[in-house]
């Protein structure tokens, strides 16, 4: 009973800790407008895993080395006229606008989380194939990424 109430406590705090930094950091970045740097974007660890219907997913890491905050809106391909991006949630996917790409952070696409979804595709790539994408974000220039397929149960993070 004793241990059950100290465990409450310390979650209510850290929420309220955490509700607290978050005001803070917003009014703190009101000021300058974007004047300082631009979102600085590389794109690795690109794969799509052999489709085995007519959709594909597409995994990679976008990473931000800039001061300022990005978002992936679109992405485009030739072997797809509706490419979507998803999120997962309890175990279920779903069309996003967009994700954020934090200031000095990444943005990670992969198995079981965020990921690009190609819907009916024209044709359908094997392993060893690339399939060309671009990238269209809120602030930067496309970037344009090649992905090569993989096995279909390739998942680079798993061991
Ligand atoms: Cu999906």
């Amino acid at each position: 009973m004793n241990r059950r109430t100290t465990v409450l406590s310390a979650t209510v705090a850290l929420t309220a800790a955490l509700a607290l930094s978050g005001c803070s950091s917003d009014s703190s970045s009101g000021g300058a407008s974007g004047a300082d740097g631009k979102p600085e974007l590389t794109v690795s660890g690109a794969f799509m895993p052999q489709p085995v219907m007519d959709m594909a997913g597409g995994f990679l890491t976008i990473k931000n080395a800039g001061g300022t905050a990005d978002k992936l809106t679109s992405v485009t391909s030739p072997i797809s006229d509706d490419v979507q991006i998803h999120e997962t949630k309890n175990q279920k996917m779903q069309q996003v606008t967009s994700f954020d790409i934090p200031a000095n952070g990444e943005l990670d696409l992969e198995r079981g989380g965020n990921h690009i979804m190609f819907m009916g595709l024209k044709t359908k790539p094997k392993q060893g194939d690339k399939v060309s994408i671009e990238l269209h974000f809120e602030k930067a220039d496309p970037i344009k990424v090649d992905l090569p397929v993989e096995a279909a149960t390739h998942n680079p993070k798993q061991h």
